[in-house]
C-alpha cells in the first residue's frame, strides 16, 4: 500500500475522533456554565444609573441609625469595628444576620470590642434584609460611597 493511503487511513479517524471529543466537551461545558449562571441566586439590590431600589435605600438609613456609629460611614469600617465591606466579601447571608441578631463580644486582657446584640431592636430587625442589600450593594462594588438616591417606590 502506498504510505499516502496508510496515513490517510490512521490519520483522518484520529482527527474525526478529536473534533467529536471537541464538541461533546464544548456542549457539556456550555451546559454546565448555563447550569451554574442558573445556580446563580439574584443580588438582593439593584442599581441603575447611581439610584438604588426603596429596599436598599431603606438599609442606607438604617445602616447608618443604626451601625454607623461604630462602623463607619458607608460600611467602610473604623477602629473599633470591622470594615463591612470587606466582611460581606466572606460572610454569608446567614453569618451576617446571625451576628446582627446575637451580637458579637471580642473581649480578652487586649480587646475590648462588642457588638450589640439587635435581637429584640424592630427598627434593625424589620429591616434586616435592607441592611444586607445595602452592605452587600457597597460591598460589591456596585454601589459607591455617600447618600444614594434612590428609585420612584
Ligand atoms: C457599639 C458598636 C457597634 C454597633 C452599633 C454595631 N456593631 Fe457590628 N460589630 C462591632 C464590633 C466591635 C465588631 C467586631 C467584634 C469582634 O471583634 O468579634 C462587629 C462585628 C460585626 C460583624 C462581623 C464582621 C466580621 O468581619 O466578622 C457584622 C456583620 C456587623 N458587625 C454588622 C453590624 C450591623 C449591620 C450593625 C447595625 C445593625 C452593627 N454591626 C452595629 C460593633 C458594632
Amino acid at each position: 500500500m502506498e504510505t499516502w493511503m496508510f496515513r490517510r487511513l490512521t490519520t483522518i479517524p484520529r482527527h474525526f475522533l478529536a473534533r467529536t471529543a471537541c464538541a461533546v466537551l464544548l456542549a457539556t461545558s456550555c451546559l454546565s456554565m448555563a447550569n451554574a449562571t442558573d445556580a446563580t441566586p439574584a443580588k438582593p439590590y439593584v442599581v441603575k444609573d447611581g439610584h438604588v431600589d426603596m429596599n436598599t435605600y431603606k438599609g442606607y438609613l438604617y445602616y447608618g441609625d443604626q451601625c454607623m456609629r461604630c462602623h463607619g460611614p458607608d460600611g467602610a469600617g473604623s477602629s473599633y469595628a470591622p470594615n463591612l465591606t470587606q466582611s460581606l466579601k466572606v460572610m454569608s447571608k446567614e453569618d451576617v444576620e446571625n451576628t446582627i441578631i446575637n451580637g458579637r463580644k471580642h473581649v480578652d486582657s487586649s480587646n475590648d470590642k462588642v457588638m450589640p446584640a439587635f435581637g429584640t431592636n424592630e427598627d434593625v430587625v424589620e429591616n434586616i434584609d435592607n441592611i444586607y442589600a445595602y452592605l452587600l450593594a457597597r460591598s460589591d462594588g456596585a454601589l459607591g460611597r455617600g447618600h444614594p438616591e434612590h428609585m420612584k417606590p
